[in-house]
């Protein structure tokens, strides 16, 4: 028997493989080899943007199989993308383990898949190899897709996934509330891609009870109600980004680093820290009405206005604004969030609210003021605001508007009024403990880990 190696299988889309390409480093960095295997598209992507593979570990291996469609075709046709895979992906990567397997020492002992590709899951079954499937980000989501069936009992949807009625899901009453017309496969393209979605997911979820692990980038102590309902799930999170091979791995952004030097000379716990990821979009007067909501607060603010954040040409900015808030005001095109958020002088995070982002909040202890751009989708900010209760969330006023009194308004009450930062303190503490050696997502990673070498 040689020693373990693992080959790692992401869903092709870039969201997919960056987070498991850092679990894949996570393994290595506990002594097993990963065989990474991408579709030559994502393959050319990932070498590309980590300048050269001799970037890349000695014990990661990348390789790469035809995903099916010609390079000039689009991959954001998520149905034609899915028909295709569906179509060559599964027997190129049997090639892939028999070619593997044939050498002596080097045999594939364990296969490790997104969750959503569930015929890397097949194969491996077929072939005896042993399987992990991993859910990258929220368990709230995965535990929406595993309730299809409730959702059709219930009447919400049919058993082709269309939506029949318009209403707030939610699965148990300490878990977050959904508008069924954001489920996910409700809001991919035309109903013909959306029923091949829901086709794979419903799939999907027969293939996950082939794995031997389920485990998913989130903890016990964020997602408590989740593990409970769904105990096949065993939580290794949050495993935050630095793990990455360098820092341009996953950052299509050139970073504004100067914005730190400027962090260094504010008081400490007195920024507001503002930005609202790359997809938000503001239309003009609501972009004022924030503008001036900030200037009305007094008090230091870092704010990210991504070159498209509004809906216009040009960022137009109030009258006389940027005069206004000189030396107050620090604007930047995009900002090293995670260390940022980690900056002593950061008093709250003001943000649209994406996972991402709230993990990094999370594990950095900072309040949030939630934006409200997202409310009626998978709402990450009820665990924000109702179950974690580490941040408050702003309302519209009867023109649809989050007017500029809101604003300072909200940003009084998170950093005067007690118990905010304890409890962002607190979270913080029990999240990273989690992660500990003794602790639940850090026992969990360990036992696979184990499990992996013990082949
Ligand atoms: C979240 O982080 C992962 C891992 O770095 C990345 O692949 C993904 O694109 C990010 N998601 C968003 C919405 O930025
Ligand atoms: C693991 O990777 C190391 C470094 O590339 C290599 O020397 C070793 O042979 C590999 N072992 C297996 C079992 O693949
Ligand atoms: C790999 O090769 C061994 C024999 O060396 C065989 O027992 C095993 O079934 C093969 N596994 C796969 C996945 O081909
Ligand atoms: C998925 O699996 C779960 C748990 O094994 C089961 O309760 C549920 O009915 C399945 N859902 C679908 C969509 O088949
Ligand atoms: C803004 O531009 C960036 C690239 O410059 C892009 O990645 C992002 O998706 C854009 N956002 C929107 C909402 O168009
Ligand atoms: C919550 O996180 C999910 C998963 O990353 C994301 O798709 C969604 O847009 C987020 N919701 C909000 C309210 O930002
Ligand atoms: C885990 O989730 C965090 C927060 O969304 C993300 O930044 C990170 O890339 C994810 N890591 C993995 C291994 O999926």
């Amino acid at each position: 028997m040689g020693s373990p190696h693992v080959l790692a299988v992401p869903y092709p889309a870039q969201g997919h493989v960056l987070p498991l390409m850092e679990l894949a480093l996570c393994l290595v960095k506990h002594g097993i080899n990963v065989t990474f295997v991408n579709t030559e598209f994502d393959h050319k992507r990932v070498i590309e943007s980590l300048s050269g593979e001799e970037n890349i570990p000695d014990m990661m291996h990348l390789v790469s199989i035809p995903d099916g469609l010609e390079s000039w075709e689009d991959r954001n046709d998520a149905g034609k993308l899915m028909k295709a895979i569906f179509r060559v992906m599964p027997a190129k990567l049997e090639d892939v383990i028999e070619k593997i397997n044939q050498s002596k020492s080097d045999k594939i002992t364990c296969l490790i898949a997104d969750e959503n590709v569930g015929w890397a899951l097949e194969v491996a079954k077929k072939m005896k190899v042993r399987t992990v499937a991993f859910w990258p980000a929220a368990a709230a989501q995965i535990a929406l897709k595993l309730n299809i069936p409730k959702l059709i009992d219930d009447g919400i949807i049919d058993t082709s996934g269309s939506v029949l009625k318009k209403q707030m899901v939610q699965l148990s009453s300490t878990m977050l509330a959904v508008d069924s017309e954001h489920l996910v496969w409700a809001c991919v393209g035309d109903p013909t891609t959306q029923g091949i979605v829901f086709d794979a997911i419903v799939k999907n979820n027969r293939t996950l009870k082939m794995a031997d692990w389920i485990i998913g980038n989130s903890s016990n102590e964020l997602e408590a109600s989740v593990f409970t309902l769904y105990a096949e799930m065993l939580p290794i999170g949050p495993l935050l980004a630095s793990n990455r091979l360098g820092k341009s791995v996953g950052s299509y952004w050139s970073e504004d680093s100067d914005c730190l030097a400027w962090l260094d000379k504010q008081p400490v716990q007195s920024v507001i820290y503002v930005a609202f990821g790359s997809t938000t979009v503001f239309d003009h007067t609501q972009f004022q009405e924030l503008a001036l909501g900030l200037e009305l607060t007094n008090m230091p603010f870092l704010w990210v206005v991504r070159h498209n954040l509004t809906a216009g040409k040009d960022n137009a900015y109030p009258k006389g604004f940027r005069d206004r808030i000189q030396g107050r005001g620090r604007l930047a095109s995009w900002a090293p969030q995670q260390q940022v958020l980690s900056h002593p002088s950061v008093a709250c995070f003001f943000s649209h609210c994406g996972w991402n982002s709230t993990m990094e909040g999370v594990s950095n202890g900072v309040p949030f003021l939630c934006w409200p751009y997202f409310t009626d989708q998978f709402t990450n900010k009820s665990y924000i605001c109702d179950v974690w209760k580490v941040g408050l969330g702003l309302e519209k006023d009867e023109n649809g508007i989050i007017a500029q009194g809101e604003v300072k308004n909200k940003i009084e009450q998170l950093v005067t009024v007690k118990g905010y930062k304890e409890r962002s303190l607190d979270l913080k503490a029990k999240v990273m403990n989690s992660l500990r050696e003794d602790g639940c997502s850090g026992k969990n990673f360990n036992n696979l880990v184990k499990w992996i070498k013990d082949d």
